[in-house]
């Protein structure tokens, strides 16, 4: 299996995973044929890649933290309280909302505890009109297992969870128009678009279920080390750490998704950006932690390696994870396998599209 971006998919591709619609609902099954038409369906559900099961990828399988399932019920869980906060003007989130979201969050808790050893990978599993929701369930999967790596107690774990997952809550009271605006905002825009920080504070705050450390998420996740963030332009040592956590998560994560605007990153792009910005604006022991707990590479990925050839990842090294195992491909057929563990002259230089 291999990420295909719907422009490369080929009528008669097979699927192999699952794609979802708007309501979460399946769309289309693994191991469905592609044909025009469901291309076509896919391009309307604004979906900009899938997975695939071809020649090249063929029995590639990656492991993975949270399983589909949980992820797609935990984008239906965010979408519920989301949707209610634009439904049901003004008013402090109901407790079931809050319920459903610590509920899914312990969820998590209890695969990414089981799961200790693997690597998570970034899933498209539907388009990108579900954005906000997918990535405030990717966020809270990345902080949490950022929180555990940084050796945090269940507790606060699942606290830096909930938060994650409301992070952008606030964003339910800002015009759609400006979110997803494609040209650069006005002065007055970018401060409307800020306010989203504390407009999610003031939606949390009389909320019981919610508790202190989610909240402050919420209100600070967009502070900086230098002094430079919003909404409060906190110092680095008033910044706690579980909000640095959740900052760096959701950059990264923005970076790494596909928009309705502009095409996704590639990951080890995207941890090169953070990487530059840890030094003045993010909490770089933090950016270690991401660094070891999201899969780079994973299984199937396309790479060009520092020869020039171009190969297909087909084994993770788990203690060395940007030198994976990786079949050469030559005029579109498998080649020789290199462990780039044994030969340390040779890098991947790049992740391609095939
Ligand atoms: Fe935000």
């Amino acid at each position: 299996m291999r990420l295909k971006s719907i422009e490369r998919v080929e009528p008669g591709d097979k699927l192999g995973k699952a794609v979802y619609d708007d309501k979460c609902q399946l769309l289309l099954a693994r191991g469905v044929n592609l044909t025009f038409k469901y291309i076509e369906r896919l391009k309307q559900a604004s979906i900009h890649c899938v997975y695939i099961e071809d020649y090249l990828s063929e029995g590639l399988e990656f492991e993975n933290v949270i399983p589909d399932e949980i992820k797609v019920r935990s984008i239906t869980a965010v979408k519920n309280v989301f949707k209610e906060v634009t439904e049901r003007k003004g008013v402090s989130l109901s407790t079931r909302g809050v319920d459903a979201i610590k509920d899914i969050v312990d969820q998590m808790m209890d695969m990414i505890f089981q799961n200790r050893d693997t690597l998570y990978v970034m899933t498209e599993l539907m388009g990108t009109d579900m954005y906000t929701y997918n990535h405030s369930a990717e966020v809270a999967i990345l902080s949490m297992l950022v929180a555990k790596s940084l050796g945090l107690n269940g507790q606060y774990i699942q606290k830096v969870g909930i938060g994650a997952m409301l992070h952008d809550i606030g964003k339910m009271k800002i015009p759609n128009e400006v979110l997803n605006k494609r040209d650069p905002l006005t002065p007055s825009e970018l401060d409307q678009v800020r306010e989203h920080a504390k407009l999610g504070y003031e939606l949390l705050k009389d909320s019981d279920a919610v508790s202190p450390i989610s909240r402050q998420i919420v209100l600070l996740h967009h502070e900086k080390m230098d002094g430079k963030g919003y909404p409060m332009m906190l110092d680095s040592d008033d910044i706690p750490v579980h909000v640095r956590i959740v900052t760096i998560c959701d950059i990264f994560n923005a970076l790494v998704s596909n928009r309705s605007y502009r095409e996704k990153m590639n990951i080890d792009m995207a941890l090169e950006i953070i990487r530059t910005e840890a030094v003045y604006q993010l909490d770089r022991e933090i950016y270690y932690h991401l660094i070891k707990v999201v899969n780079i590479y994973p299984v199937g990925t396309v790479v060009e390696l520092s020869n020039g050839k171009m190969g297909i990842v087909i084994k993770e090294n788990k203690d060395a994870q940007t030198r994976p195992i990786v079949q050469v491909i030559k005029d579109k057929k498998k080649a020789e396998i290199l462990n780039l563990l044994n030969d340390l002259t040779l890098f991947i230089s790049k992740t391609i599209e095939l």
